[in-house]
């Protein structure tokens, strides 16, 4: 089995609001690019990682990642720019691991030959930079289950509050249509595990609508939901919270224990 990992980072993070782009925002002298990096890279079997970047920004992301984790940390890790959608940045990443791949089969004439059909099982974690304290165990646990046979795996949490599906009248009013069981809702994280070669060919089939976040799909699981494929849902982590607003930041800055971090005001 290998383990391949893309990261996704190549958004401007318009809703954090900050001067850098939302991976390249510290706190407490770390990135959410170096922390999320840090932690993919010490999952066991990994072989490599690609990260997306803004495009034209993948020098200084590595640069940056090198000075926060060491240059040693990045000899597997590669810097390619990303999409105008997380779904083409996704594509890109995924297309750069089966560049990859296919060196390492050259390499290695494909030596270690594990499942049935005599392939090596790829499987492919996509994480989000901006889910940067997602743990090591989680995106083990996630690999685990795609190994023992999962499409696609990913983790959710239970949903807290009472939830209400509305419509928007002719005249904007939010009107509420009904109320979901929320016992049976999960909200969805990152990273999502999946087979390497399914995911690509998903990506590659969607790819139409991939120009723009409006008609993207909003995480891969979507793509192989879409495709009648099933998705299961392990149990997530409140540490894989996602960094989206300003506030979102201040609760980095106590994860880190550094209260005193966050936006410059
Ligand atoms: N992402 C990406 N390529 C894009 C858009 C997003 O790689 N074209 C990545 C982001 O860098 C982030 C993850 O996808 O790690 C989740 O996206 P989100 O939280 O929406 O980040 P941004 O798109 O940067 O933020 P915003 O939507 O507020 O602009
Ligand atoms: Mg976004």
């Amino acid at each position: 089995m290998r383990v391949w990992g893309v990261l996704t980072a190549a958004g401007s993070g318009s809703r954090l609001g900050a001067e850098v782009p939302k991976a390249l925002v510290s706190c407490g002298g770390r990135t959410l690019l170096g922390l999320a990096l840090e932690r993919l890279l010490a999952v066991r079997d990994l072989t490599g990682v690609v990260v997306t970047c803004p495009e034209g920004l993948e020098g200084l992301f590595q640069e940056t990642a090198a000075a926060e984790l060491g240059p040693r940390e990045l000899v597997s890790v590669t810097f390619v720019a990303g999409g105008a959608s997380r779904q083409a940045s996704v594509k890109a990443g995924l297309e750069q691991i089966r560049d990859r791949r296919n060196l390492l089969r050259e390499e290695t004439g494909e030596s270690f030959v594990e499942d049935e059909d005599g392939e090596v099982l790829d499987i492919v974690l996509v994480h989000d930079a901006a889910r940067c304290l997602a743990p090591t165990s989680l995106m083990e646990d996630l690999v685990e289950a795609v190994e023992s046979g999962a499409e696609g795996v990913l983790p959710g949490l239970p949903v807290v509050d009472t939830v209400k599906q509305i419509y928007i009248d002719d005249s904007g009013r939010q009107i509420v249509t009904h109320t979901p069981d929320r016992g049976l809702l999960r909200l969805a994280q990152t990273p999502q595990a999946f087979n390497f070669d399914r995911l690509l060919d998903l990506h590659l089939f969607a790819e139409g609508r991939a120009a723009s976040e409006a008609t993207a799909a909003t995480d891969d699981a979507a793509l192989l939901e879409e495709a009648g494929g099933t998705v299961e849902v392990i149990e997530g982590s409140p540490e894989a919270f996602k960094v989206t607003t300003p506030l979102d930041l201040e609760r980095l800055a106590a994860a880190l224990g550094e209260p005193e971090a966050g936006l410059p005001t």
